[in-house]
């Protein structure tokens, strides 16, 4: 059976999370939180002393295969441990971006991340959902906002959970894991020859999910 699939791929902190979940939601659809598995992949190796280098590719690739992950009620357990909060820090982004350009690592998560293609369908987040891992999806949205904007709701998050961080150094590490992620060999961030182009610079949430939902339904 064809079961949908929208895409929604773009840089750190442009909001991909809040809308895609917030669109699968409204749909009745799973949600895939892409960037999640880069990141927990990151954990599990960090955690078991491995630097996160090309030396160590096909170790952290063969860990990445057989992750004990299991999602739930929003929280993510690995190994019977809850590091929901563990994976959410900027240092485990950066972990996530130095793994995810290693080419074994992202092809031992193409199955998983299919995976969660099913009945009655599919809001996917990352960098490469239209590119790579789901190319026929019918609607792909690239969403960006300025780097001031996205260091900017970046900081609001932090400070709400109580966690200090200066502006400066929250743009610095988001532009410098953007260079990361565009500039890698393999799955670069970049938007996928059919997507649709989003800045939600100065929107609201509910007019972005609106706009998504408004594409959607003219797919149908
Ligand atoms: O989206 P999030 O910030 O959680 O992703 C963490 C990192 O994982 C990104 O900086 C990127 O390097 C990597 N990633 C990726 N491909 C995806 C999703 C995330 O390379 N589909």
């Amino acid at each position: 059976p064809h079961i949908p699939v929208i895409c929604v791929d773009g840089p750190t902190a442009s909001g991909k999370g809040t809308l895609a979940s917030e669109v699968a939601r409204r749909l009745g659809y799973h949600y895939l939180d892409s960037g999640a598995l880069y990141r927990i992949a990151g954990l599990a190796a960090t955690r078991a002393g491995l630097e996160l280098d090309v030396a160590h590719e096909h170790t952290i690739a063969r860990m990445a295969e057989t992750l004990p992950i299991v999602f739930t009620d929003g929280r993510v357990i690995l190994a019977g441990e809850d590091v929901t909060d563990a994976i959410r820090t900027e240092t485990a982004g950066m972990n996530a971006s130095k793994v995810s350009a290693l080419p074994a690592v992202r092809t031992a998560l193409v199955a998983l991340q299919q995976g969660f293609r099913k009945l009655p369908g599919l809001v996917a987040d990352g960098r490469d959902m239209g590119t790579v891992i789901f190319p026929d999806a019918p609607l792909k949205v690239y969403l960006t906002a300025s780097a001031a904007q996205r260091a900017d709701r970046r900081h609001k998050q932090l400070i709400s959970k109580g966690i200090s961080a200066t502006l400066a150094d929250l743009r610095a590490d988001l532009e410098a894991r953007d260079a990361r992620d565009s500039g890698r060999a393999v799955a670069p961030l970049k938007p996928a020859e059919d997507a649709l182009l989003l800045d939600n610079s100065g929107q609201t949430v509910e007019e972005s999910v609106a706009q998504v939902l408004g594409w959607w339904e003219e797919k149908q």
